[in-house]
């Protein structure tokens, strides 16, 4: 088979629209219909939908029902076009937002800091996704190991089993993500080869909650023991079970601690558009403290535009949202 045959035999599954809709490399001269446009568009939207409604799909797509879908789609249409990077003309965004993240701290018992050291109040922001969270968290402990410890070359220590979204990080951030392999027979990280890698360059260690290879937890509570005994940041990944697990324990299921209760613990990503049964494009990254949370922020108060400041990495943040994620309906 030649090398274009080949292609095409992996990439033609992926363009099944080719030669079915007409394709357009370039703003046409004379515009389209509406309805025509919206039928089109409804096609490819029933055919897909067709496709992981089978309940075949694990993973990337989760969803409460299609009246839940209807009001979040309803309540989204209220605030599409509102940018909250500008939260002076929207508060409404302001409200949202917080709500959103003290839902989600209370949820994964973000009082239990209290109990550790007073002084510590639970605080975070919403990002676009899992993925964001995460990396503004690994942002976070490199520039607090810089500032605080002066460390100029960080390495946080993650099961290989952690998302990819940690290694992203390390490569935008300049940190050396230290892999620890899983083990048989439980497939999770082993505490002892993450205490071998530790060293003076070691910022933070990394835990799932569960992981998206396995849905396994990892031994997060010796995790959050080498983390205090080292002085050491702890990210725990909930981005996949932190609106599930919760629910287990309300229902009676025996679960190992994996949030805030475990006093190692210096932050979490929670992710909305997953378990949380928002629309896709957020998610909850939160801190033990403030002092954490401000290594995140960024700001520039010179600038020839003004005053320029933002808690991640996006600039423009849609409104809509905010609103979906903090609606919650009936
Ligand atoms: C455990 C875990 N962490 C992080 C992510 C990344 O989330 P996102 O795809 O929203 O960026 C995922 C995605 O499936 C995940 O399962």
């Amino acid at each position: 088979m030649s090398d274009q045959e080949n292609n095409r035999e992996v990439v033609d599954p992926f363009k099944p629209y080719k030669g079915r809709f007409k394709s357009y490399h370039s703003i046409p001269k004379k515009g389209r219909g509406k309805d025509e446009i919206f039928n089109e568009l409804s096609t490819m939207a029933r055919e897909e939908n067709a496709m992981w409604e089978s309940g075949q799909v694990s993973g990337t797509f989760y969803h409460a029902g299609e009246a839940h879908r209807e009001y979040l789609n309803k309540v989204f249409a209220l605030f599409s076009h509102v940018n909250t990077l500008q939260f002076d003309l929207c508060p409404s965004m302001f409200k949202m937002e917080s709500e959103v993240i003290s839902m989600t701290a209370k949820m994964l018992h973000a009082d239990a800091v209290k109990q550790v050291n007073p002084a510590d109040e639970v605080c975070g922001t919403m990002t676009s996704g899992g993925s964001e969270s995460i990396i503004m968290a690994m942002k976070t402990y490199r520039d607090w190991a810089r500032e605080e410890k002066g460390i100029h070359e960080p390495e946080i220590i993650m099961p290989h089993t952690a998302h990819p979204a940690f290694d992203k990080a390390g490569t935008y951030f300049g940190i050396k993500m230290v892999h620890i392999p899983v083990t048989e027979p439980d497939y999770r990280v082993d505490p002892e080869a993450v205490a071998a890698r530790i060293n003076a360059n070691t910022i933070a260690l990394v835990g799932s909650a569960g992981n998206y290879p396995y849905g396994l937890i990892d031994p997060l509570d010796k995790l959050s023991g080498l983390a205090l005994e080292h002085g050491l940041g702890f990210h725990v990944d909930g981005c996949l079970g932190g609106f599930i697990l919760p629910w287990f324990e309300k229902l009676g299921r025996d679960l190992p601690l994996f949030d805030f209760r475990l006093p190692g613990v210096t932050s979490m990503s929670a992710d909305t558009h997953k378990y949380g049964f928002a629309l896709k494009g957020t998610s909850v990254v939160l801190y033990r403290n403030n002092n954490l949370r401000r290594y995140q922020y960024f700001n520039t108060p010179d600038w020839s535009g003004g005053m320029y400041a933002s808690p991640t990495a996006a600039g423009s943040r849609s409104g809509g949202l905010r609103l979906r994620a903090a609606a919650r309906g009936d």
